[in-house]
């Protein structure tokens, strides 16, 4: 799957592109499954919101077939290659659970002010590509994002360490508020299955999750493999040091293995 020239130039401009049905309902059903089964494992790649609920699992694709096959699938590898021009490899991997009633609030954040700050990253040359796992809707805590911040650059933010059990570099009121009297806010919305895309320097954030519903979401953190990572001071499973470029997997890898997946259960 390639970006049409079209695609790529709305990209540039607005920081952002959502892409529907990019997987199969199969596909998805098996991953989610997956997703749904690791966060019922003890590991400490799974990070957990005050609550004890499920936040965040980190580094799957290490650990798990069905994410390995998704974390080189080539519809999520190519259009990322096809931006900066550049083979890639794999910074950061990790599936949010945004659980039913529980999941917690993400702050306004910029990424790639993480991935400067607590990873040495060079430039923003490498960018969130994410698979909705559930249906991402209004009320489920979707994710939101300023259009056009990325323009912005590398902003000021404070480290916050209370707000919720994950740390993170927050952006302050008054800056959020001038970025949307600007850009204003989008939540994209979709079936499971679709994909967006967001430049390191977009400014993002979503509510906590009140709902019955998850709202489960994939992110691949791809960075261009002369833009690796120099002085790391985070686990290695959350900022990764292996800077092989990913070989993509064959676009019906995980399609056979959703296949597989469904027989063995039958
Ligand atoms: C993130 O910004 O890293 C995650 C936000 C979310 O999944 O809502
Ligand atoms: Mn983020």
């Amino acid at each position: 799957m390639l970006l049409s020239d079209q695609e790529i130039r709305r990209f540039h401009d607005e920081g952002w592109l959502f892409l529907p049905e990019v997987f199969s309902p199969e596909e998805v059903a098996a991953l989610r499954q997956e997703a749904e089964a690791i966060y019922r494992e003890q590991r400490p790649e799974i990070w957990r919101e005050k609550s004890g609920a499920p936040r965040t699992a980190f580094a799957a694709h290490t650990y798990n077939e069905a994410f390995r096959l998704l974390g080189a699938h080539p519809r999520l590898i190519r259009p990322v290659e096809q931006i900066f021009g550049e083979r890639l490899y794999m910074h950061q991997f990790k599936i949010n659970a945004k659980a039913a009633f529980t999941g917690d609030v993400w702050q306004w954040h910029q990424d790639y002010g993480t991935w400067k700050r607590d990873d040495g990253m060079p430039e923003p040359r490498a960018m969130n590509i994410s698979v909705f796992l559930d249906e991402v809707m209004p009320i489920n805590g979707p994710l939101m994002l300023i259009p056009r911040s990325q323009r912005y650059g590398t902003l000021d933010a404070e480290h916050d360490t209370a707000t919720t059990s994950y740390p993170l570099w927050t952006l302050d009121e008054a800056t959020v508020t001038r970025l949307v009297e600007e850009g204003g806010i989008v939540a994209p919305t979709g079936k499971p299955g679709g994909v967006l895309m967001f430049h390191g320097n977009l400014v993002h954030g979503s509510a906590p999750n009140i709902t019955p519903y998850p709202r489960k979401i994939v992110y691949l953190t791809l960075n261009a493999v002369s833009n690796y990572i120099r002085t790391p001071t985070r686990p290695e499973w959350i900022a990764h040091r292996d800077f092989t470029p990913i070989e993509p997997v064959a676009d019906d890898a995980l399609t056979r293995y959703a296949q597989r997946y469904r027989q063995a259960a039958e």
